[in-house]
């Protein structure tokens, strides 16, 4: 899986994306993140890429200039990495997709559709009061919202789905198991989660339940069930 991030700020994705098991999914070649500074696309003399509303209101617009070459150039890129390499496929193997609070909520369903659909995916992120229109009609193939809450931008949002995204690579995350216990207790119930406990088996005088430390997988499998909290 390719992820390409269009975005004014590529110096927040430092820490996030060279930590733990997007760094390990990376190395292995499982995963790769290519950002892509809008700003770089900019033909304006101060490299501007926002502009007052027509029709007046609050904020800033991002302008289509800067976006539509951006856009266009990364979609080349990822045409030429794609394994089929044809035109055709280009459109669904690599989506536009615009990081917005107005767009279809992100649940753990469309994160597997993205997973499993698509090859590379192009992640927009937006600021300001939004993108020039144009850029939206023109070029984004979905938008997507993480929750019913209002980030300064686009950019955690698109941390998400690329986190999301990538344990569901094959070969992304460490233990095979640890993710097919999940998937279990995801068709149990979505929401409920049994408690993990690790060394030490006495903290404070608290201790660990007893059949968690006998080995007993049977008897430990019934536990878990009955203790989803
Ligand atoms: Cl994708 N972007 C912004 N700016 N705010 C959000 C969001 C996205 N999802 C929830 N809130």
């Amino acid at each position: 899986m390719e992820f390409h991030i269009l975005t004014i700020f590529p110096e927040m994705f430092n820490g996030f994306l060279n930590e733990s098991i997007l760094k390990k999914a990376q190395g292995k070649g499982v995963i790769k993140i290519h950002l892509h500074d809008i700003r770089d696309y900019s033909t304006d003399k101060h490299k501007k890429v926002d502009d007052t509303p027509y029709g007046g209101g609050a904020g800033m617009v991002f302008t289509p200039q800067p976006l539509f070459d951006c856009i266009e150039d990364v979609k080349k890129k990822a045409l030429r990495r794609s394994p089929q390499g044809s035109t055709e496929s280009f459109g669904p193997k690599a989506p536009v997709i615009y990081m917005t609070p107005k767009g279809q909520r992100l649940t753990q369903t469309k994160v597997e559709k993205l997973s499993t659909k698509f090859t590379q995916l192009i992640l927009l992120c937006g600021h300001y009061e939004g993108i020039d229109q144009r850029v939206i009609d023109a070029l984004v193939d979905m938008e997507i919202s993480i929750g019913d809450y209002v980030l300064s931008g686009g950019e955690l949002a698109a941390m998400v789905v690329v986190d999301a995204v990538s344990r569901l690579v094959p070969g992304a995350i460490g233990k095979e198991a640890s993710h097919e216990e999940e998937t279990f207790s995801k068709k149990l119930d979505r929401k409920k989660e049994y408690p993990h406990y690790t060394k030490p088996s006495e903290f404070r005088g608290m201790k660990v339940p007893e059949v968690l430390l006998n080995g007993h997988h049977a008897e430990i499998e019934k536990w878990r069930r009955k203790n989803l909290k």
